[in-house]
């Protein structure tokens, strides 16, 4: 989709569909402003419409050029944020869809939120909401969604531009992360998985190199291995960075994310309902993390930044490891296994201890890996944890301000060391399983053993994957964390230009 930013005159935009934010206390001038250059049918609507959060009507306007116009309602303008816009994009994005409207046009609101972010929420809302996923499907519509997306904007030209650039880019890369996850689990084994990330980073501009398993058997990742066992397919562990010349970090900052391709448990093995049925779904950190590096190598950040994606399915096969199991890992600490479905901690903790090689200035590990964190704070919030080097609570600052920011919300959750007695083992170092207390947080006190560096953790297992279709996030794949990565580490980038 082309997206561009205009300042000629409203009457004139000559688009299918022309998307009006109207906030409720918006000034009279601005109201009798749009009625003077759109029409009468525009006035009724607003009567009607009269800014309310939720609400909107679509009219047919004799005089102007724009075949129709959608009023968009966002309540009182000083509670209209960034997220309050991408709502109100994204129901413009849904009559798009419904109307199969080609040219789609947005005023942009004049509200207390800068014309950056606003273009940025308005261009993302609605490509994140226009999102279909129809590679599978074989009766091709001739509709392929709206080709040209222009906002009109006047005092706020300037930022609105920037601002709908990196909306188009972030989207994008979001949108890239939900193919990643709403894939066949057949179209991404491992294997593959690490064939497209490879051409992602031909296409962005960064580095990917790819380990097989006789490189992954001399680095001694015995977590990431003994997950593979059961699986036909072998496992690879896949390296990303973007190095630009003027980072602002001397060391980087590394992102893990969690690579189970399919994670059927194992031989603990799940049920099919509820459970199975969306396991292709536990790449999702693994897709984040590849989408967050597309956005900032196209944005160009200037930081440094390392990818490490452990990948593997878990499955029951003949050779699958076992309960009771003691497994040695990268770190060279011993683990006893006694659930083969609590397989995510196993190779992220491999990966996690392989980062540090690297000396990082920080790692950030995304993962779908508990439905602890689902029952605890839902589909929408996903859970932090950090632990206590360096300044933690500056980090959980940064990063729920990036996530308030970007939409992809995050909430902490306590490490506390009493949560580590549940994993005390008899035969081992730790075992990789708690009791039924607290299984979020016990995963992430497992990660913690494997950690020397200043860390924060991402339980994304209710976010990750929708059951249902929620505001500009349509059913499946969300790819929740990449918007909440770009924003983090633009802010690292240049705290001041952050808005
Ligand atoms: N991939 C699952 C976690 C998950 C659950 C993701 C629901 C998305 C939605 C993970 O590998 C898993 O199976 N976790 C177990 C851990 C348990 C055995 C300690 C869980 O949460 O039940
Ligand atoms: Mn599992
Ligand atoms: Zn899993």
């Amino acid at each position: 989709m082309k997206v561009s930013v205009t300042t000629l005159a409203l009457r004139e935009l000559d688009v299918d569909l022309l998307i009006v934010p109207v906030a409720e206390d918006a000034p009279a001038a601005h109201t009798s402003h749009l009625i003077d250059v759109l029409g009468p049918e525009v006035e009724r609507a607003l009567a009607d419409v009269g800014g309310k959060k939720d609400d909107d009507a679509l009219v047919y306007p004799a005089e102007a050029r724009a075949k129709r116009v959608l009023l968009v309602g966002v309540g009182k303008a000083a509670d209209a944020d960034a997220e309050r816009v991408r709502h109100a994009a994204a129901t413009g994005a849904l009559v798009a869809q419904k109307r199969e409207t080609t040219t789609v046009g947005f005023v942009v609101p004049d509200l207390p939120l800068d014309g950056e972010a606003t273009g940025q929420a308005l261009v993302e809302g609605f490509s994140l909401g226009g999102y279909r996923f129809r590679r599978y499907k074989t009766a091709q519509g001739a509709f392929d969604g709206p080709q040209r997306l222009v906002l009109h904007a006047d005092a706020k030209e300037r930022g609105a531009r920037r601002g709908a650039e990196r909306g188009r880019v972030v989207a994008e890369a979001v949108n890239a992360a939900r193919d990643l996850v709403n894939l066949s689990p057949d179209d991404k084994t491992p294997t593959r998985f690490a064939k497209a990330v490879e051409k992602s980073g031909k296409r962005y501009g960064y580095e990917v190199s790819v380990w097989n398993e006789t490189l992954i058997e001399e680095e001694k990742m015995g977590g990431l291995l003994a997950v593979n066992r059961g699986s036909q397919e072998p496992p690879v562990f896949i390296e990303m960075t973007w190095k630009p010349e003027h980072a602002v970090n001397e060391k980087p900052i590394v992102l893990v994310g969690k690579g189970v391709m399919f994670d059927t448990g194992g031989l603990s093995l799940k049920p099919t309902k509820n459970a199975m049925d969306f396991m292709k779904a536990d790449m999702a950190g693994a897709a984040a993390v590849v989408g967050a590096f597309e956005a900032i190598a196209k944005l160009n950040l200037q930081v440094h930044v390392v990818g490490l994606i452990p990948a593997t399915d878990n499955r029951p096969g003949e050779n699958a490891y076992v309960p009771g199991d003691v497994l040695h890992m990268h770190s060279g600490a011993t683990v006893e296994v006694l659930n083969t479905d609590a397989e995510g901690r196993l190779i992220l903790a491999d990966a996690l201890s392989y980062a540090k090689t690297y000396r990082p200035e920080l790692v950030l590990d995304l993962a779908t890996l508990t439905g602890a964190q689902v029952v605890a704070l839902g589909s929408n919030v996903a859970a932090l944890m950090t632990n206590p080097r360096n300044d933690p609570a500056a980090r959980v600052q940064a990063l729920r301000e990036a996530g308030q920011r970007s939409g992809d919300r995050v909430h902490p959750l306590p490490l506390d060391d009493d949560y580590k007695e549940q994993l005390d083992s008899d035969v081992a170092d730790l075992k990789n399983v708690g009791g039924k207390e607290a299984g979020c947080i016990t995963a992430g006190k497992f990660l913690e053993h494997f950690v020397s560096y200043p860390w924060a953790h991402l339980d994304i297992a209710g976010p990750a994957f929708l059951q249902s279709a929620k505001p500009y996030r349509p059913k499946g794949g969300t790819g929740f964390g990449v918007r909440l990565l770009v924003e983090f580490l633009r802010d690292r980038a240049d705290p001041r230009k952050r808005s």
